[in-house]
């Protein structure tokens, strides 16, 4: 059954909402554009702030959903198997040959569904960083580092840390080109 779980979340997941948005709207493929990104921050670089705003939604209803889902479903480590998976499915998507997003907003979609406070410290630690820096991909490195430290203390050595480390360490490893941008001073600048 955890399977299930596993593959009802990692569908979810996949749905492109930056790349279907760009598509349909502005007949353009977000994969060509920008940071060739699929999600929220190049959307709104590229499609302008409605786009964004409605992929971001998008992306955090999916991971939201997921959860909820496995939740229902009343199996053991349901909810953390989800969060894995779910940002796994936005991260490498079955319908764009496993390259897309950098899980950024289905995390944090899905994270809003297990524990509010928890998303609203990291989200203010994103909503300072990008204030300062003014680069989103910052903001969110250092929300999945401070994620994994903080959850630590929050979670305890629960199955929903273990999913905290897994997804923030992936969201790290996700952002590596922007990691390389940022240090040669070439990461675009979000106002
Ligand atoms: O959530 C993705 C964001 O952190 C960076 O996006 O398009 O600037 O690589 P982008």
């Amino acid at each position: 059954m955890i399977f299930v779980v596993a593959i009802i979340s990692y569908i979810l997941g996949s749905i492109p909402n930056a790349y279907l948005i760009g598509k349909y709207f502005f007949n353009m493929d977000i994969r060509n554009l920008g940071s060739g990104n699929v999600g929220s921050t190049n959307a709104l670089r590229n499609f302008g702030r409605k786009a964004g705003i409605a992929t971001l939604i998008c992306d955090a209803l999916k991971g939201f959903i997921a959860v909820l889902i496995a939740e229902k479903l009343n199996v053991e480590h349901a909810v953390a198997v989800s969060l894995v998976f779910v940002v796994l499915g936005h991260m490498y998507s079955v319908f764009l040959n496993f390259k897309s997003g950098k899980g950024v907003a289905t995390s944090f979609g899905a994270l809003l569904y297990i524990d509010i406070k928890f998303v609203l410290i990291l989200v203010g630690i994103f909503i300072l960083v990008v204030l300062f820096s003014r680069m989103v991909s910052l903001g969110s490195i250092l929300a999945a580092i401070s994620a994994i430290f903080i959850g630590y203390f929050y979670f305890g050595l629960s199955e929903i840390f273990y999913a905290v480390l897994i997804i923030g360490a992936l969201i790290v490893y996700k952002h590596r080109a922007n990691i390389n941008r940022i240090i040669n001073h070439e990461e675009s600048k979000i106002f």
